[in-house]
């Protein structure tokens, strides 16, 4: 048994988790008419109604001693602090210091990370204000129109995330693209309507070693060269992100075009720092700064409300009794805006790559249930897709749905409540669900009988008790997506804490990332396929007959 199993609120969870079983939800909004104040909270422009979940007061207060008996308030006092808490890479996780409005001196191995902060804060701004203003010119003296963003993981789904998030407040003063994808159909086409001549590319990547961004940056190189036929020009078209500068600079980016990045931000969450830039050069600087702003409010609110009435960790604390204690395998995230369209993906690395793990921090094997599978889609298209699996199918999936009160489009004002009232209308469904009785009086109004009524009410029936989050903000501006980027941030290390994991370490992509490095030679016919299992080798022989 591992050391949380033993933890007291960890048994009283497990009891309340089979009592729980047997209630409904109905039942338990019918028997208490606060129910909603209860088990709802508001910030600035946030509302999270968890209401509709299978807890109750006793419920939530083990939730909360759990919190307590796992020493939640101590570890984000050590994470604010910059103590080394990843401790398999020995490292601070300090994401929040990108957002600081505080200028107070924060030191990790003997440098004021606050100053650091603010110097690149402001290299940034002077770069995206020179671009956007026509002032940094190509080769050829023309200004830039197009950026190319070349990265994967999070050195690209935050910042093409919110760049898609925020598409209603950029002023087109640039086109903003992403390449991640080390198959060359996405840099070909991405690529092939631009002008080399008005490119800026920023590669941007934490180590400056992953192999499909170094590959996609060596093909674009050779795209500018082949037009400007002078290896000068790569210093007028291409900048990096990186905390390698080293590497960087051997890669062949000029010292002045290198932004840095810390070993204390992790990849996925380092949007905020300077490998956000495509995301500024798109909004413009202020509006980039009211993104870190929103993120910043939130970690106050983080920092310093209890437990009982911290947003982050109440959503950490039933993502925990949803899977851990209820088990339910996955969690759909179900944004009803159109613009969060990569939201689900981006929270797939965050929480997936954060807490996907098996191994506790002390290198104990974990027997209980760490984080789910998360996946999700726009609300309206997944209710023409999926939903019917999570209405009727076996398996529980606890939705998170997400709304804005007001869209972007002021003349469309009725495309928007149709929205909000199906947003609305998904989690009233799944809580409540339709009985076999209600069934049957809907199809005999509408002139079912006997046995075939009988049959056909089966179908009909939802047996609701579905967990879901419901998150209401005012309308999705850069601050308001701040704030809710750092929710989840906050909630994934709470997440961590509570089930004993580093979240800030991502070892279990190394093995392919080593295994790959082995077959290219074998992929390319340079080298046999000695050593390989019998199913490897197959399939590259298959590969190699095929291309002959
Ligand atoms: O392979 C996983 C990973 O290391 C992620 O954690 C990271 O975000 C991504 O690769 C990209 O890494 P880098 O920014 O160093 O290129």
């Amino acid at each position: 048994m591992s050391s949380r199993q033993s933890l007291n609120s960890w048994k009283k969870l497990e009891i309340l988790a089979e009592e729980k079983q047997s209630q409904h939800m109905n039942d338990l909004f019918a028997n208490d008419s606060q129910r909603f104040d209860k088990f709802s909270i508001e910030l600035p422009k946030l509302l999270l109604d968890y209401s509709k979940n299978l807890i109750d007061s006793d419920v939530m207060t083990a939730l909360f001693a759990l919190a307590d008996e796992c020493e939640v308030t101590q570890w984000r006092k050590k994470m604010f602090a910059g103590d080394k808490i990843n401790k398999t890479e020995d490292r601070a996780v300090l994401h929040t210091a990108l957002r600081r409005s505080d200028t107070t001196p924060l030191w990790v191995d003997g440098e004021n990370i606050s100053e650091s902060v603010a110097s690149q804060l402001t290299k940034m701004e002077d770069f995206v204000n020179r671009v956007r203003q026509g002032h940094w010119l190509g080769y050829s003296g023309k200004r830039i129109t197009d950026i190319v963003n070349i990265g994967v993981g999070g050195s690209n789904l935050g910042p093409q995330m919110v760049t898609e998030a925020l598409k209603h407040y950029s002023d087109n003063s640039v086109n903003v693209h992403y390449v991640s994808n080390v198959d060359g159909a996405q840099i070909v086409e991405i690529l092939r309507p631009l002008d080399p001549e008005k490119v800026l590319f920023i590669v941007s990547s934490k180590t400056f070693t992953t192999t499909e961004t170094m590959t996609n940056a060596k093909t674009a190189i050779n795209w500018l060269t082949a037009s400007s036929f002078d290896d000068k020009s790569v210093a007028k078209h291409f900048v990096a992100v990186t905390a390698n500068k080293e590497n960087a600079m051997s890669f062949g980016i000029e010292a002045d075009n290198i932004f840095d990045m810390w070993d204390w931000v992790g990849g996925r969450f380092s949007l905020w720092s300077a490998i956000g830039l495509a995301i500024a050069l798109d909004l413009g600087f202020d509006k980039f700064k009211d993104l870190l702003a929103g993120a910043n409010e939130m970690d106050q609110h983080f920092a310093d409300a209890p437990i009982e009435q911290n947003m982050p960790a109440i959503m950490a604390l039933l993502s925990v009794w949803n899977t851990t204690f209820l088990g339910a395998k996955s969690q759909a995230i179900l944004p009803y805006d159109q613009t969060l369209h990569m939201l689900a993906a981006y929270l797939q690395q965050a929480e997936m790559e954060s807490n996907g793990k098996s191994v506790s921090w002390d290198g104990d094997e974990i027997n209980y249930a760490t984080v789910p599978s998360i996946w999700g889609e726009l609300g309206i298209n997944g209710q023409h897709a999926f939903y019917q699996l999570i209405h009727q199918g076996t398996d529980i999936i606890p939705c998170e749905f997400m709304i804005a009160a007001q869209g972007h489009e002021p003349d469309l004002a009725h495309h928007h409540r149709l929205l909000v009232a199906n947003c609305l209308a998904q989690s009233e469904a799944l809580m409540r669900g339709r009985t076999k009785a209600e069934a049957l009086s809907l199809l005999a109004e509408s002139g079912f009988a006997m046995e075939e009524l009988e049959r056909q009410a089966e179908h009909r029936v939802f047996p609701g008790n579905r967990p879901s989050v419901t998150l209401i903000y005012p309308q999705l501006t850069p601050y308001v997506l701040g704030q809710i980027i750092a929710l989840y941030e906050h909630r994934v290390f709470v997440e961590g804490v509570i089930l004993g994991i580093n979240s800030f370490d991502q070892w279990g992509v190394e093995l392919g990332k080593e295994l790959a490095k082995s077959l290219e030679p074998m992929v390319d016919g340079s080298k046999g396929c000695d050593g390989k299992d019998g199913s490897t080798a197959s399939l590259i022989a298959f590969v190699l007959e095929q291309r002959h």
